[in-house]
């Protein structure tokens, strides 16, 4: 190292990031380019002399945020001229070059598949140049990159797995703003893994869009998922694995008996349905039908009697009529979904939907409807939680519970919070947790 470099104060990088568990994990990558080129990391904004914020499209909502956000900043470097501000993620690939022209307090733009560009860029920032990368990559799946961990509990991270979609689910910008589908090299996941495990990590979620149609060749032999979860898993009983996000058109027979066959792969599947109305889901070009939901939903229960099932659902999606809402309540109550992440339909510039068809239904009535569903989940869900009480769970401690340094908070295996007193455990400890309450959200209990 030269004697200037020792004394020239190292830039720092302050990461912000919206969206979904890839975004982060994504940040995650770009935290470890960063680093290998010199800048050093900060979470403290006002020290930052480099602002990244790692953004997400996927309903107008969270773009709004993310332009308010910028904002913000702007000011922040009105008191700081040399401040430089960088935009990352789906968003850059779906606004691109209007970015720099409207708001002109970018300094620094790259789409999700450029940022083993980002130090060059970063140079070009600095002199001033206009500093942009969009290019989508058919193969980037930063395989060889290992990620800085921004988390900082030390028990659970992510692995990205997979990048892309190609399921071009007609209300979806996310095939736009993340290009083809492709698959990381199994060996570097394993490691990857192993290496977590190594240093105290306890639990491991394996990423994707469409996680559980992973697929690629090595040496001449196809490697699917079922495959890499079950390798994964090998690494030790004491690491527990999870997945995120399956579509329900992938969901194997085969993945149902390996998750079954191996008790550190958890009792949770997360399985988007979106609708209960086999017109709207045909509407949606999800590839498949309420009946064929219910039967993988079957399927897991048959083998797997202990797992949570929790999905995303949307409403109000165009020619959305009120039958097609009931058949969506139905089809939760069938289901007895344990939690779900439910949305209003947001129409996005440039996707199928919003070229071919008309986001006819009323705000006011998708308002409604999502009322109406958000009110039979939070039911369904303390239920759930209900019929948990008087059991014992395995549970992994994350660290003390957000309300009180005195109470832990910690999973289950089937991804419901437990918080409970807990004096000599310690984050990544198992413990045997009975549990004696509960509200629709979070499970209370006591150490067995
Ligand atoms: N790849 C995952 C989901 C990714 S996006 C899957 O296919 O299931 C996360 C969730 O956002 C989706 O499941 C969907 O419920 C919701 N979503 C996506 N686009 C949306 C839109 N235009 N309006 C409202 N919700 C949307
Ligand atoms: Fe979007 Fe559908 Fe791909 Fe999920 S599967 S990311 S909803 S296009
Ligand atoms: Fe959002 Fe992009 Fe994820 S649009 S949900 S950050 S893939």
């Amino acid at each position: 190292m030269h004697f200037l470099d020792e004394v020239e104060k190292k830039s720092r990088l302050f990461i912000e990031t919206y969206g979904c568990q890839m975004n982060f994990s994504d940040s995650e990558i770009v935290g470890s380019v960063m680093t290998d080129a010199g800048y050093e990391l900060t979470t403290d904004l006002q020290a930052a002399d480099v602002v990244f914020v790692n953004t997400c499209s996927i309903r107008d909502n969270a773009e709004q945020r993310v332009r308010k956000r910028l904002r913000e900043l702007q000011s922040l470097k009105k008191k700081k001229p040399g401040l430089i501000i960088g935009l990352l993620g789906c968003m850059a690939e779906r606004v691109k070059e209007q970015l720099f022209d409207q708001e002109q307090l970018l300094d620094l733009i790259a789409g999700p598949d450029a940022y083993r560009d980002l130090p060059r860029l970063m140079d070009a920032a600095t002199e001033g140049q206009k500093a942009i990368n969009l290019i989508l990559s058919a193969d980037e799946t930063y395989a060889d990159i290992s990620p800085v961990r921004l988390d900082g509990k030390g028990v659970s991270a992510f692995i990205s797995i997979m990048r892309g979609c190609e399921n071009f689910c007609s209300y979806c910008v996310v095939p736009y703003t993340r290009g083809t589908e492709r698959s990381r090299d199994p060996e570097t996941v394993l490691s990857e893994a192993r290496g977590l495990f190594e240093q105290g990590y306890r639990e491991i979620t394996l990423l994707g869009q469409n996680v559980n149609s992973y697929h690629l060749e090595m040496h001449g032999k196809p490697v699917d998922f079922p495959y890499l979860l079950a390798e994964v898993a090998g690494i030790s009983p004491l690491l527990r694995l999870r997945f995120a996000t399956s579509h329900p058109k992938d969901l194997s027979d085969k993945l149902i008996h390996t998750i079954a066959a191996h008790p550190n792969i958890c009792r949770s599947v997360h399985l988007p349905v979106q609708s209960g109305s086999n017109f709207i889901l045909w509407e949606m070009n999800r590839n498949y039908t309420r009946e064929w939901y219910l039967d993988r939903i079957h399927a897991i229960r048959a083998a797997i009697p202990d797992c949570t099932i929790t999905t995303d659902i949307i409403t109000g999606f165009c020619g959305e009529t009120e039958a097609d809402h009931l058949d969506t309540l139905s089809l939760m109550r069938e289901v007895h979904f344990d939690h779900a992440y439910m949305f209003r339909y947001s129409e996005r510039p440039g996707t199928l939907a919003a070229q071919t068809k008309k986001d006819d239904v009323p705000g006011e009535t998708k308002s409604r409807r999502l009322n109406e569903i958000i009110q039979l989940q939070n039911r369904l869900s303390l239920e759930s939680n209900r019929n948990d009480m008087g059991n014992i769970f395995e549970v992994l401690v994350e660290g003390h519970s957000k309300r009180s340094r005195e109470q832990l908070s910690g999973r289950t295996s089937q991804n419901k919070m437990v918080v409970f007193p807990g004096k000599g455990l310690k984050p990544g400890d198992y413990t045997r947790v009975k549990i004696t309450s509960c509200t629709s959200a979070t499970l209370l209990g006591e150490v067995v």
